[in-house]
């Protein structure tokens, strides 16, 4: 069994917000088109809160859930407890998309291999913050998403 590719995917305000009130702060269908590509049958991990934040299950995808609570389940949630536990659960996938948040985000950093990352030039109020990326990624691709987001590949060597 081979380790899968650990690929962060977050979309990052220019102020670093990434959410507000358990929300995002913007609606911008072309980054929802995008995000749907860059997951698309690949198994997601996400915070709880994130997965409460969904709009439902999204098809296609498994979600593997991390909270502390033991006792905590949801329909179509796999639960993990930590990074190693959610990787386990994934299994053998040549992929893992981390979809967020900001605790989870901060989590898998340190084991990411790649980030999908879809710049919003602008500077939305919220309560949720990118952690701060840390200064070996390097940009290996950019492209114009639409008239405020750019959708930028960073990879580590
Ligand atoms: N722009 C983007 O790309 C993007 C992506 C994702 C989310 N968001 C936004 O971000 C906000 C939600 O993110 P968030 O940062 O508040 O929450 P989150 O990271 O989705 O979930 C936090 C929860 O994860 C669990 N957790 C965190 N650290 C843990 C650890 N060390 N061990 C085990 N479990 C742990 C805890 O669950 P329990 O409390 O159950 O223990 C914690 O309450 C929303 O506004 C959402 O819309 C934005």
């Amino acid at each position: 069994m081979s380790a899968p590719e650990i690929v962060i995917v977050v979309a990052r305000a220019d102020n670093r917000v990434i959410g507000n009130a358990g929300t995002l702060p913007w609606h911008i269908p072309e980054d929802l088109k995008h995000f749907k590509k860059l997951t698309m049958g690949k198994p997601m991990v996400m915070g709880r809160k994130t997965f409460e934040s969904l709009p439902g299950r999204l098809p296609g995808r498994r979600h593997i859930v991390i909270t502390r609570d033991r006792q905590w389940q949801a329909e179509g949630a796999e639960v993990a407890h930590d990074a190693e536990g959610a990787i386990a659960l994934a299994g053998d996938v040549a992929e893992l998309a981390v979809i967020g948040g900001a605790d989870i985000f901060a989590m898998f950093l340190p084991l990411a291999h790649r980030i999908e990352l879809t710049e919003v030039h602008d500077t939305p109020e919220g309560d949720t913050l990118m952690p701060p990326l840390g200064t070996d990624w390097r940009v290996s691709s950019r492209e114009m998403g639409g008239p405020i987001i750019d959708f930028v590949t960073l990879v580590r060597d």
